[in-house]
């Protein structure tokens, strides 16, 4: 087998950020050295840390200094004392817009050993993907405030939906579509959003015409939460704009059982620049420092990095270890009802592999 390589950089971030980069790091290298995949890390100390230390979350060339690299792979920024605006717009924010990072990508699984809240969502069954919009739609810059403190105030927040911008998306969540099961749903809101709803359900129609495989329908937003919670089997890929996708993947992990498992992918589809995979969960404080937090979202991110960098085996191998840890193995970390450490949880997974 001939050794590809890719320049990995590394952010672990704040809090369990840097407990978890380093156990899908252990990971990557053990199913990388299988699948003669040849993985070169640059870490990057790039967090609240720092902003408080050097008063900026990254240096000034940062983004340049990321540009360099095959895939971003994070852990998580944000900590008590910094303003979750400073580390969301000094980092994450830069990064998905300035890599054109347009799709956010958000497996759902309901993994056998893992109890959904939900009484019918069985194991196995729950097994979807969200295509959320990432750089426009209700998440623009445009608007501002006026009058402020008088009686007259005003604030105004514009939404930016273009052709260029949903086509794109909705020509990912297509062919992704195509890819597995052969559906997709699309999040609405064109009775009660007037203007930008239309527009992309007209686009859903254009779009679905080009892809004439993959059957489709469209639910109003709050309608399509309603379902996520009575019928979530039914889903295998949903689309929906910054916003409407950003509510729906939360609503998502909670169904699947835990925070800690769920990853995401921003992607770069035309590999013009790096995709940055990163678990969905945040920093928690409160459980940093002591070791224990769940690796498994961040792997399953990680998983997601090697399938975008072409390798789709190696990928496998881990969503399958991962599969086969939680359903036949009793360690697991305490958010799953255990009492193994990261370390230990880790380990149980690598001997799986
Ligand atoms: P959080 O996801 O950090 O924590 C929520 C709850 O889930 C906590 O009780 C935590 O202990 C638990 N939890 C999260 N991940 C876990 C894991 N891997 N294993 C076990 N338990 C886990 O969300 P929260 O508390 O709202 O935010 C904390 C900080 O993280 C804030 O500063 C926030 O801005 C930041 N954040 C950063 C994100 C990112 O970097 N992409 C995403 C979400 C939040
Ligand atoms: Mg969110």
């Amino acid at each position: 087998m001939t050794e590809q390589h890719h320049r990995i950089a590394l952010i672990p971030g704040d809090g369990i950020g840097a407990e978890v980069v380093p156990a899908a790091r252990r990971v990557l290298d053990a199913v990388s050295e299988r699948h003669g995949i040849g993985l070169t890390y640059t870490e990057l100390d790039w967090s609240c840390e720092r902003y408080l230390n050097e008063g900026a979350m990254m240096p000034d060339d940062g983004l340049e200094r990321l540009g360099e690299h095959d895939a971003i792979l994070l852990g998580a920024v944000g900590y008590p004392g910094v303003p979750d605006h400073v580390s969301l717009w000094g980092l994450l924010i830069p990064i998905r817009r300035h890599f054109r990072q347009y799709v956010n990508l958000r497996p759902i699984r309901v993994f056998e050993g893992v109890p959904s809240p939900l009484r019918d969502a069985a194991p196995g069954e729950v097994d979807f993907v969200i295509v959320r919009e990432n750089v426009e739609g209700e998440y623009s810059q445009i608007g501002g405030r006026l009058h402020q403190g008088f009686p007259e105030e005003i604030a105004v927040q514009e939404a930016v939906f273009t052709r260029a911008g949903v086509t794109r998306i909705l020509d990912y969540a297509f062919g992704l579509a195509a890819r597995r099961g052969g559906y997709l749903t699309s999040a609405t809101k064109s009775n009660g959003i007037v203007h930008t709803m239309p527009f992309w359900d007209e686009l859903v129609a254009e779009r679905a015409a080009v892809h004439p495989g993959v059957s489709w329908d469209q639910e109003h937003i709050d309608a399509l939460a309603a379902k996520f919670v009575l019928q979530p089997a039914r889903f295998d890929v949903v689309v929906g704009s910054n916003l409407f996708g950003d509510i729906l993947s939360d609503l998502a992990a909670a169904v699947a059982g835990s925070i800690g498992i769920a990853p995401s992918a921003n992607l770069n589809p035309e590999r013009d620049f790096p995709s940055m995979f990163e678990p969905v969960h945040g920093s928690a404080p409160d459980i940093a420092g002591r070791g224990v937090a769940n690796p498994l979202g961040t792997i399953w991110s990680a998983a997601l990095m090697l399938d975008h960098l072409g390798h789709a085996r190696a990928a496998a191998d881990i969503t399958d270890a991962i599969t086969a840890v939680l359903a036949k193995s009793t360690v697991r970390t305490p958010d799953l009802g255990g009492s193994a450490t990261t370390d230990e949880f880790t380990a149980a997974l690598v001997e799986t592999l």
